[in-house]
């Protein structure tokens, strides 16, 4: 075939489409070696890497020195070659380089290809995000959280944002953030749900997808002092609705990243089969049942409390598929939350526990109508009643059964890329000890 001379401005992941032809790649230097009369450049652009190899007969001399023996790690270049298949490459192909242009030669860089402490590293998140492993699990939050939106819009849902500032707790007042507002104060949304409950008596099915905060005093690695989630409301859902509705979003979006980010699911080593493996229905345990087996187990567990992540990640050793556990006591949970008709102690809620100790990334329920219970409940966690007027609203205008839930994407992230910590998920991660960079 002969070489077609156009220059192709490409991205790296689109190679394939180009054998043969003349491309341009604008990127960076990942890494490079040299052995004679050629250079082999590591090149990423963000989309993806590759190599491009220089001849020393094909391009000039200057060229040939600055490939073989100037561009630092992580200079910014300008690369033209014809695209070639070449069996072991990554993509099948590689470039066979004409030109390299330097936009910039990079100083020494702090991130070398070797172990670096996790502190360091986060101190330098500005440039860890460029890292292999960091890049794939970029993109697969990416993929996760356009299938996410997909779902939902695909099952007829609202998307509605809910705001930041907020006047009042949903989760609870021991970890809010408060801020100054004007005179007065607010503080940073702990959740959505509330206004997605408005939203759904207008609206029918809805959902937020946004920032949370939480400043929670623990340093595990399953907690963010700002993280993000996703929280469908629908009206008319019972319980039962929104679990089935959960493990069918859960599975598609798994799916989703299964399909398109094979590649970056493979650089974080990931056992890909234990993913291709989350398919609805997933599995329902009780609380009872779930006490039951931790007593069985020999766990200090006291009857009534919620359950903690070495509980969580006891439960989930049972299952190859998340599990959901559903109708805790209402004294550990939300003020929300309706009462279970049957068991009246309980509450009709679920958590999903995923699978390989990952512990909770659904927190969901039925939200109880009944006025009078629910002024009862926000005496019993002393909530500022006059605040909750505007909800209480929702149950005289009319009110009907609804359900929801809330799914943390970090806390999913860490489970799908298999990484022990929360905050390797988000860009910038924001703990209780760290909100630089
Ligand atoms: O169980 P939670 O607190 O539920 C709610 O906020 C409900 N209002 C949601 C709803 O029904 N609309 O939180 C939901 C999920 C958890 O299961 C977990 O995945 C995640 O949010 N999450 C956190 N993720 C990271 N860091 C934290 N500090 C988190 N707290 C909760
Ligand atoms: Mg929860």
């Amino acid at each position: 075939m002969s070489d077609d001379l156009t220059i192709h401005d490409i991205l790296i992941k689109d190679l394939p489409k180009h054998e043969a032809k003349t491309v341009r790649i604008k990127g960076w230097l990942y890494n490079r070696r040299h052995k004679g009369k050629l250079a082999f450049l590591v090149v990423r652009d963000g989309s993806q890497m590759c190599q491009a190899t220089v001849f020393k007969g094909d391009v000039t001399e200057e060229v040939f020195e600055l490939c073989a023996q100037k561009l630092t790690q992580e200079s910014s270049i300008i690369v033209e070659g014809v695209v070639r298949a070449d069996q072991r490459a990554p993509l099948g192909f590689e470039i066979s380089v004409k030109n390299v242009v330097a936009v910039q030669i990079a100083q020494e860089y702090p991130i070398q290809p070797k172990e670096h402490g996790v502190d360091f590293l986060m101190n330098k998140r500005h440039l860890w995000l460029r890292s292999s492993k960091q890049w794939a699990m970029m993109q697969i939050r990416n993929e996760f959280l356009k299938a996410t939106r997909d779902f939902f819009y695909d099952n007829d849902f609202t998307c509605i944002d809910a705001p930041i500032f907020t006047p009042s707790a949903c989760e609870g007042t021991t970890n809010l953030f408060e801020v100054t507002y004007f005179e007065d104060k607010a503080y940073l949304s702990q959740s959505g749900q509330l206004y997605m409950e408005a939203a759904a008596m207008a609206m029918g099915k809805v959902y937020c997808l946004g920032p949370t905060f939480r400043s929670e005093k623990s340093k595990t690695r399953r907690h963010l002092t700002e993280f993000w989630m996703i929280e469908p409301e629908v009206a008319y859902a019972t319980l039962d609705d929104i679990m089935v509705l959960a493990e069918n979003y859960v599975s598609y979006a798994v799916g989703r990243v299964v399909e398109k980010c094979r590649p970056h699911l493979e650089i974080l080593e990931r056992d890909i089969t234990k993913l291709e493996n989350i398919k609805a229905p997933f599995y329902r345990l009780s609380y009872d049942d779930a006490v039951k087996y931790l007593k069985e187990k020999g766990m200090p567990f006291e009857y009534g409390n919620d359950l903690g992540a070495p509980d969580e990640t006891a439960i989930s050793e049972n299952y190859d598929r998340p599990v959901f556990i559903h109708r805790y006591p209402t004294a550990c949970k939300a003020f929300y939350m309706a009462p279970d008709p049957e068991k009246p102690h309980l509450a009709l809620c679920a958590d999903l526990i995923a699978p390989e100790g990952y512990g909770e990334i659904i927190g969901g329920s039925q939200r109880a109508d009944d006025i009078d219970y629910l002024l009862k409940k926000i005496a019993e966690h002393k909530l500022p009643a006059e605040i909750f007027d505007w909800y209480l609203d929702l149950r005289k205008y009319g009110s009907v059964p609804h359900s929801g839930f809330g799914l943390g994407i970090e806390r999913t992230l860490s489970w799908i890329c298999k990484v022990p910590h929360v905050r390797e998920c988000i860009p910038f991660p924001r703990l209780m000890e760290r909100i630089y960079p």
